[in-house]
């Protein structure tokens, strides 16, 4: 990827995650913004998410990492914003196919359920994959948009 600007962020349960991928990320060249949280103390996820999304749909930085427990949370939060496009990755193969199919624009990972090996691995993937320039995968993002913005009208699509 050109554009190595990437933004990070977590809850309490993701803080050690993303401390380590930042340094993980930045020793591999990629140019890191951290919007929190920044201590282990009791967070509520959607207010980094929001944050790391805004990053996102202001075109500050192309592909985003959040990390929660789980990675549910953040990604819920995270599709409540429209042009983001966040996938919940726990193997090296949804990893893949997120970017080649969905062009997801954020990554989600729980820090609980995966091991901090496998987060570097899928991590690295998600990073490196282009999406499929293929008609397909296009018209089927490009309903998404429609649905975020109310228009989505499936007599249309025939
Ligand atoms: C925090 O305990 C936990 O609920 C959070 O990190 C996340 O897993 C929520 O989806």
């Amino acid at each position: 990827m050109e554009n190595k600007n990437i933004v990070i962020a977590c809850d309490h349960a993701g803080f050690d995650y993303k401390n380590d991928l930042i340094k993980y990320l930045e020793a591999k060249g990629y140019n890191m913004t951290d919007v929190g949280t920044y201590s282990p103390e009791s967070c509520d996820y959607p207010i980094p998410v929001h944050r790391l999304c805004e990053k996102i749909t202001s075109d500050e930085c192309p592909r985003g990492i959040l990390i929660c427990g789980t990675g549910i949370g953040v990604s819920i939060a995270a599709n409540k914003h429209p042009g983001i496009r966040a996938a919940l990755c726990g193997d090296k193969y949804s990893a893949e196919m997120t970017r080649q199919h969905n062009n997801a624009n954020v990554l989600c990972m729980g820090a609980r359920v995966i091991s901090f090996e496998l987060a570097c691995e899928i991590t690295d993937i998600f990073l490196a994959t282009p999406a499929l320039d293929e008609e397909r995968h296009r018209r089927r993002v490009k309903m998404i948009e429609d649905l975020e913005k109310g228009v989505f009208d499936e007599a249309n699509y025939n």
